[in-house]
């Protein structure tokens, strides 16, 4: 489906944020995990997360939908039973890369992990080194990608160094090591944490210790049963980036965004945003902060004026899904906006430093890339023109933002991308532009 936006008027109102896909992805596997039901408000209704409840009902689980709640009968840490089929992940990174650490501990039983076209080219051999130390099985397509088969097992600790920054992969390590005696993950920089306050609220032993140079060793003890009553999910930033970066370039734009995650761990991009000089006042948690709760606040964004600025190696994980929306407010930005240190952004549902590059370029933007990030000249506007989201959801909202702000409109070439994780995105924006 090929959609045009135009370049609209001042976008105005109040909206709540739509729910956070990290969260919500780990609190259905935490829901399969547990032994008593867990309550799930305001799950992310959208495709990959939907992908998530098919594959823990797939292992044994119950999902009751009741409206925006749902009820989750888990069969426990040790009682995943294998469908007898490929898992369909579809095009959910995050369950491929998560799921396989909870069957890693399933001793005996074996499950193949499949998706569509976007899954098969993305590398699972991250998580296949540990899983493989702490005992399981696990062979994949070149030794590298989907379908893979796993081959659960009696697990042993590790200690493992991350050699990606990756989320995806500590969190992996994490809920495998929930059924080892000790585990320790090694992060030379830092990335998001809902899974290490999710364990800990539902009863695992997390402990974190930072180190002075400032990176991260995480460790998970053994428990026998995991249990949290409820789980909240917050709004996502990383949705509510693209009406941000919306309400930042459209010029008069006034805007509320209501129920915002604003775990520190996923705020590079406010901070990145603050640097520009844009005009984003939200109530942030401390940079450092860790504890059972997701902090949830409202953001007040105002348009206006952008200098360039330079994403350094350090920040990029912190805000690693915003990284294109960076791109293009650098268009806009007075001066250059450079990032380094993001060659993780080429394995992603696209190869995002190439589309966002081509991508951006193809509607005016003065746009180089290189091996780990991109350099962009400010011109202070826009022309517009076509955009191919490549099938990557990212791309597909990043060309829906730049059409709003630019001077002649952009058609991007399937939009339908976006309901994996935004399915209402054009919706709101409607929404706010008659606001
Ligand atoms: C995610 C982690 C990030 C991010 C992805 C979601 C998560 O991936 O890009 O959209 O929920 O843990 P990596 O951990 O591979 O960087």
């Amino acid at each position: 489906m090929n959609v045009r936006f135009e370049p609209c008027g001042p976008l105005r109102g109040t909206m709540r944020v739509a729910s956070d896909k990290s969260i919500s992805h780990r609190a259905a596997i935490l829901g399969a995990m547990a032994s008593e039901p867990v309550l799930i408000s305001n799950f992310l209704d959208a495709a990959d997360t939907n992908s998530t409840l098919s594959a823990v009902e797939d292992l044994g689980a119950i999902v009751e939908r009741r409206g925006a709640e749902i009820r989750i009968r888990g069969v426990g840490l040790r009682g995943a039973t294998s469908p007898g089929r490929p898992i369909d992940v579809g095009n959910a990174g995050t369950l491929m890369r998560l799921l396989p650490g909870w069957l890693a501990g399933q001793r005996g039983e074996t499950f193949t992990l499949d998706g569509d076209a976007s899954i098969r080219r993305r590398p699972v051999d991250r998580i296949a080194v540990p899983l493989r130390q702490m005992g399981a099985q696990l062979e994949a397509s070149q030794d590298r990608f989907p379908p893979f088969t796993l081959t659960g097992a009696a697990l042993s600790g590790i200690t493992y160094e991350l050699p990606v920054a990756s989320a995806q992969v500590k969190s992996c390590i994490l809920l495998a090591g929930v059924s080892t005696p000790a585990t320790t993950v090694l992060e030379p920089v830092p990335s998001r944490d809902h899974t290490e306050r999710m364990l800990l609220r539902a009863g695992a032993a997390v402990r974190r210790e930072v180190s002075p140079q400032g990176s991260w060793r995480t460790t998970v003890g053994a428990v026998d049963e995991l249990e949290v009553e409820h789980i909240d999910v917050p709004g996502d930033i990383s949705s509510a980036a693209f009406l941000i970066a919306a309400g930042v370039l459209v010029a008069g734009s006034r805007l509320v965004l209501e129920g915002a995650g604003l775990n520190w761990t996923r705020t590079g991009f406010l901070r990145i945003l603050q640097r520009m000089g844009a005009i984003v006042l939200a109530d942030l948690e401390p940079v450092g902060a860790f504890s059972v709760d997701e902090p949830v606040a409202d953001l007040d964004v105002t348009a206006g004026s952008l200098e360039g600025t330079t994403v350094e190696p350090d920040e990029v994980p912190l805000a690693i899904d915003e990284l294109p929306l960076v791109a293009l407010l650098g268009c806009f930005a007075e001066g250059e906006t450079v990032v380094r240190g993001a060659a993780e952004l080429r394995v992603k549902e696209s190869d995002r430093i190439a589309t966002v590059v081509d991508g951006l370029r193809g509607l005016g933007a003065d746009i180089e890339g290189a091996a780990d990030g991109f350099h962009v000249r400010g011109t202070g506007s826009l022309r517009g023109g076509r955009l191919d989201a490549h099938g990557d959801h990212r791309l597909a909202l990043l060309g829906a933002v730049a059409g709003l702000a630019s001077q002649e409109g952009v058609e991007v070439i399937g939009m339908d991308a976006a309901a994996v994780s935004y399915p209402n995105f054009t919706a709101d924006i409607a929404e706010l532009a008659a606001g």
